[in-house]
């Protein structure tokens, strides 16, 4: 490796930081990662009792958590959590890892994050299995989503030779303004259970090619695929030498906050709802610091009266089914012009209904529809139905909570709503969609911009007059404005993020690096004079 990163080797890490494993998890043998067919969470690293904290060494002194299977109740393996005092040790190392890693040439930084989506690649397909037994998703949906973690770093590894800052005109004579981007420090990332890997992804990847150090708090339910996925990471940091530029510390709550109003982090990256959102970002801003907020969305779909109708079915079916309804680019309302609503709602149905024999546990190969990812989803389920019944909504397929082990519900169509009823504005994180009638496109996007959220939408059209107005200033207000195609299932390119009570962050690609950044703007004379701006005289003989 380059000598700068032979240099770093020096580093040693504080022995204190080095524990014996505190609690082990009963001898039961029904844990599912000692049964043969669930080999794969061996080959990823894991054992019954992980560590759930890594900063060069791995430890974990605070509670211990068992990962449940959302598909059959069953448990996976526990996690020992970190306490708050680990998580203190944790950032201290990472502001020291930073203060190495700010010192290696962006492309070298690179170089290590194409590494890193190298070694993803090798074990895709067991971490991406594992992402679908944690979380719920179908397999393709877990492989798909380590693929965004590769596909990130790829881009990283670009971004890293071209990523620039400027020359800018000066006013006054022999002068120059460059401007230049400066990692920030110590980033943040506190990601969501539905996305546990990809997001992460999006923002290691990005933060540490710009020349941060990241420290991590993955969801609280998903804590093996954080377990596994840091390990994938830190494999790599150890074979270049490497400080922890990653750092792990998995935590309830008390973890979480004291991550937020610690100084030492400059950028809080924040995934999950809009009411935790807002508190982090108080917090955060209340000490200066910087903050992407990832919220929630309330994503609709509109279905123009020229609409390709058959497209608009399917994307219809993948973005209010696909991963049980839990994205947050997920399509939670249909929009569809008066002419269309009828044909569009029972064709939808007569799709729904084939799904039926799909819905099954999420590593079965035929299955398209898993569980949702715990017992409070299947509530949340419930109650939204139960409101919009009461709200004179009908329920045009599903409604019911199904029977079986694990947390599994009927995907369901609700029609008849007001387009502003309190259930409709409100995202719930299941696979419930509501289908609005309306008169045409200018109501439909009042109605998609009523919601407080903004994160995502589409609109199905052929009129290109219409698919103008829709991404023009009078159109929709979402961060994702899409025409013909789906609301979820973003690609990596583009930024990714939304306005309003979405947060207002952008993640992943376009030039949202530069929120990883903070921006050095540099006036250099080389006139020889000291001259002011503006023509101000000042100075005495
Ligand atoms: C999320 O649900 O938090 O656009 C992220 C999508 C995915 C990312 C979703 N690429 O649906």
């Amino acid at each position: 490796m380059l000598a700068h990163l032979r240099n770093l080797s020096k580093l040693a890490l504080p022995r204190r930081l080095v524990t014996q494993s505190a609690s082990y998890s009963s001898s039961s043998t029904s844990f599912l990662i000692d049964q043969p067919e669930y080999s794969f969470l061996k080959e990823l690293g894991l054992e019954r009792d992980n560590p759930g904290v890594y900063s060069g060494q791995w430890q974990g002194r605070g509670p211990s958590i068992t990962s449940y299977d959302p598909g059959t109740g069953q448990p996976i393996a526990t996690v020992r959590q970190g306490n708050v005092q680990e998580l203190d040790q944790t950032i201290g190392l990472a502001v020291e890892a930073y203060k190495q890693w700010r010192q290696v040439p962006a492309p070298v930084r690179g170089e290590i994050v194409r590494q890193i989506g190298d070694e993803l690649r090798k074990y895709k397909e067991p971490l991406g299995k594992l992402v679908s037994l944690e979380v719920g998703k179908i397999y393709s949906e877990g492989q798909g989503e380590v693929q965004e973690f590769i596909d990130i770093c790829d881009y990283a590894v670009g971004l890293s030779r071209i990523y620039s800052g400027q020359l800018i005109n000066s006013e006054r004579a022999d002068h120059s303004i460059l401007e230049a981007w400066r990692p920030l420090g110590v980033v943040g990332v506190i990601s969501a259970y539905n996305f546990p890997n990809a997001v992460f992804g999006w923002n290691a990847a990005i933060a540490l090619t710009t020349g941060n150090s990241v420290l991590w708090k993955g969801a609280p339910s998903t804590p093996l695929v954080s377990v596994a996925t840091t390990k994938i990471v830190a494999d790599v940091l150890r074979r270049n030498n490497l400080p922890p530029v990653v750092s792990l510390c998995q935590g309830g709550t008390d973890v979480g906050q004291t991550l937020v109003a610690d100084k030492r982090v400059n950028l809080v990256s924040f995934t999950g709802s809009c009411q935790t959102g807002r508190d982090v970002g108080v917090e955060v801003q209340r000490r200066f610091g910087k903050v992407i907020l990832e919220l929630g969305g309330n994503n609709a779909l509109i279905i123009d009266e020229s609409a390709n109708v058959k497209m608009a079915l399917d994307a219809a079916l993948f973005g209010c089914i696909g991963t049980s309804g839990q994205r947050c680019t997920t399509t939670r309302r249909i929009i569809v012009h008066e002419k269309l609503h009828d044909q569009f709602v029972k064709a939808l149905v007569g799709k729904y209904k084939q799904l039926i024999p799909k819905i099954g546990h999420q590593l079965e190969a035929q299955t398209l529809v898993g569980p949702v990812h715990t017992q409070q989803n299947v509530e949340n389920y419930k109650t939204a139905i139960e409101e919009a019944k009461s709200l004179g909504g009908t329920v045009a397929f599903g409604g019911k909570v199904i029977q079986r082990d694990g947390f599994y519900v009927e995907p369901t169509v609700i029609t008849g709503l007001a387009h502003d009823a309190s259930v409709v504005h409100r995202e719930t994180f299941a696979p419930i969609v509501y289908i609005l009638k309306v008169k045409n496109v200018d109501q439909a996007i009042e109605w998609n911009n009523e919601v407080e959220q903004g994160l995502s939408s589409a609109i199905f059209t052929e009129d290109i007059g219409q698919a103008f107005k829709w991404i023009g200033a009078r159109g929709s207000d979402c961060g994702i404005v899409n025409i013909n195609t789906t609301t979820n299932g973003a690609e990596i390119g583009g930024a990714f993020g939304g306005e309003k009570a979405t947060g207002g962050g952008r993640e992943s690609g376009s030039d949202a690096w530069k929120q990883y950044c903070k921006r050095a703007t540099i006036t250099v004379n080389h006139s020889g004079e000291l001259a002011c701006a503006q023509g101000v005289v000042f100075n005495v003989e």
